[in-house]
């Protein structure tokens, strides 16, 4: 499980620290701008590179001269946890970091430890690093290994998909859900039937998921020679994949296109929770989106339902919404603000000096709300 994320010179976030308390459902709230996709960015790389080259990550708008904060030379992130093997706790940190050399290139240095002991994988060759990188320990792996990022947009899980993948997945961005729909109601059909009593629960109207064939057009390269030479053009082809399709208690049988937005996003975020290889750690942005209250609480208690049968599995999102931080206790909530300069500060709304009364008074999302975020700068200087 993880417990602590350091964030030093990444993006807005100079040194943040986020405490994460033991309920495995983290919230981070803060106006637009704080930095709280930056925190769920930064582990998600952290991720990656646990199965990953350093190059394959950091790269374009990812380039560590964007991320390493503007001014300084040398940024890390650090994430540190812990497993319990009989009734040991033994500890884990994970970390990379970026330093500026003289010819304003980087080079990232990776690395872990377990109960204190250091290994070290540094390297300008980033080779060796990989080399390396295939020693990270697995209780390392199961906390961090395949963390998925998700910023679900409705169109594309709405779009027909085709897959030859023989597990397919519900990709970062929402594509790639009728085929995994499909995929889970064929092999595994209780997670399916659980998967659409969270949604009927969520969505009132709805009463059952289906999936049908439908036309997708796919470019595909293809080769052709002439004068005995290769040359490469796109082709579009039509083939048969599938669509999502929903049947309301009203009769009614709705098509993916025409199914509401909010619908989509929490059929979208379902899937990717219940499906059989799903990650430990899923981070996930803008969890309220098209929501409407109601649907907003609901949504955070089949969360706490799906993380109380799953023992290893832990959701960090980013949320604007006092309904959902309501259904919360303050000590998983993370309010972050910026100093006039721009810089992020951290603290959990439990180590607001009121808690102890607002508990009595307000709920989360009241106290939250009443508060703002003001309070996380007090007793420093603001710059
Ligand atoms: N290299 C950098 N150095 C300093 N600040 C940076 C750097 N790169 C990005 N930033 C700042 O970091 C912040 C990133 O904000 P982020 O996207 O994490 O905010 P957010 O809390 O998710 O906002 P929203 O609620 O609008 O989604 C922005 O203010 C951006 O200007
Ligand atoms: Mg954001």
């Amino acid at each position: 499980m993880l417990e602590q994320v350091i964030l030093h010179n990444f993006k807005s976030h100079q040194n943040t620290q986020l405490n994460l308390d033991s309920s495995r459902l983290h919230a981070l709230v803060g106006q637009n701008s704080s930095g709280k996709t930056s925190v769920l960015q930064a582990l998600h790389y952290l991720s990656q590179l646990t199965n990953s080259e350093p190059e394959n990550i950091f790269h374009h708008e990812r380039a560590p001269q964007f991320l390493i904060t503007i001014g300084q030379n040398n940024m890390f992130v650090t994430a540190s946890g812990f497993w319990m093997d009989e009734k040991n706790r033994n500890n884990w940190e994970y970390s990379y970091e970026w330093t500026k050399t003289n010819y304003s290139a980087s080079y990232p240095i990776v690395s872990w430890s377990i109960n204190g002991k250091q290994k070290i994988s540094n390297s300008t060759f980033i080779d060796e690093v990989l080399t390396d990188l295939d020693l990270i320990p697995k209780q390392i792996i199961q906390s961090l290994k395949a963390a998925v990022h998700l910023k679900l947009v409705a169109t594309n899980l709405a779009q027909a998909t085709y897959s030859d993948a023989i597990m397919p997945q519900v990709e970062f961005d929402g594509s790639g859900l009728a085929p995994t729909l499909d995929y889970l109601r064929g092999e595994y059909p209780d997670r399916f039937q659980s998967l659409q009593e969270m949604l009927k629960r969520i969505v009132p109207g709805v009463r059952e998921i289906g999936v049908k064939r439908a036309k997708v057009t796919v470019d595909r390269q293809r080769l052709i020679e002439v004068d005995g030479k290769s040359i490469s053009y796109a082709e579009s082809q039509e083939i048969v994949g599938q669509e999502v399709i929903l049947n309301m208690n009203s009769g009614e049988r709705i098509p993916a296109h025409a199914i509401s937005e909010g619908t989509m996003l929490a059929l979208g975020l379902l899937t990717v929770l219940m499906s059989p290889d799903r990650p430990n750690l899923v981070l996930l942005d803008d969890i309220e989106q098209g929501l409407h209250p109601k649907a907003q609480r609901e949504s955070i208690a089949v969360l706490k339902e799906i993380i109380e049968t799953n023992k290893n599995l832990q959701i960090i999102f980013s949320t604007h919404s006092p309904y959902i931080v309501d259904e919360l206790t303050a000590s998983q909530v993370h309010v972050l603000s910026n100093t006039r300069s721009g810089y992020t500060r951290s603290k959990r709304l439990d180590e607001h000096p009121d808690v102890e009364w607002a508990k009595q008074t307000l709920t989360t999302g009241e106290f939250w709300d009443a508060e703002g975020e003001d309070w996380v700068l007090a007793g420093e200087m603001n710059d």
